[in-house]
């Protein structure tokens, strides 16, 4: 597994919280800011885009795991989740499965506005998460 430093931590913690002031949230006004660090040590940002049709809206990681893969990256080492919030929210379940094709082993951190932080391997948060070899 690959070892975060905190210098690391503390750039994605930092970058989450900036992607989530340009979120695209007015229907929940919860703005989420995403963070993830590449295998190449890269880091791409994301944050929650809403749609009018509610259930086109795209979470703050799906949309950073994306623009890392645009941007060349092939595996993923950590994420970080701001939400605006007291205390830490976890991913939701689609984005577990799309962080988890990127590595089984992705250190996933949900920070807050408060002092709380969560830590989980992304199997932690998806035992059993859905993957196949194609033919
Ligand atoms: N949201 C995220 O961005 N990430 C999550 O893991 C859960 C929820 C967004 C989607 C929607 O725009 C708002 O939060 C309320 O559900």
């Amino acid at each position: 597994m690959t070892e975060i430093s905190d210098p690391q931590w503390s750039r994605l913690a930092d970058a989450a919280r900036r992607a989530s002031a340009n979120a695209h949230c007015p229907y929940s006004r919860f703005c989420v800011g995403a963070a993830v660090l590449t295998g190449d040590g890269g880091i791409a940002v994301g944050c929650n885009v809403e749609n009018a049709s509610y259930g086109l809206t795209v979470c703050a990681e799906r949309n950073a795991v994306s623009r890392a893969v645009a941007d060349g990256a092939r595996s993923l080492d950590a994420v970080v989740v701001y939400t605006p919030t007291a205390e830490p929210v976890t991913p939701c379940g689609a984005c577990r499965q799309v962080i988890s094709e990127f590595g089984r082993e992705v250190r996933i951190r949900c920070i807050c506005d408060g002092p709380g932080v969560l830590e989980f391997g992304v199997a932690d948060l998806l035992p059993g998460a859905f993957a196949f070899t194609p033919r």
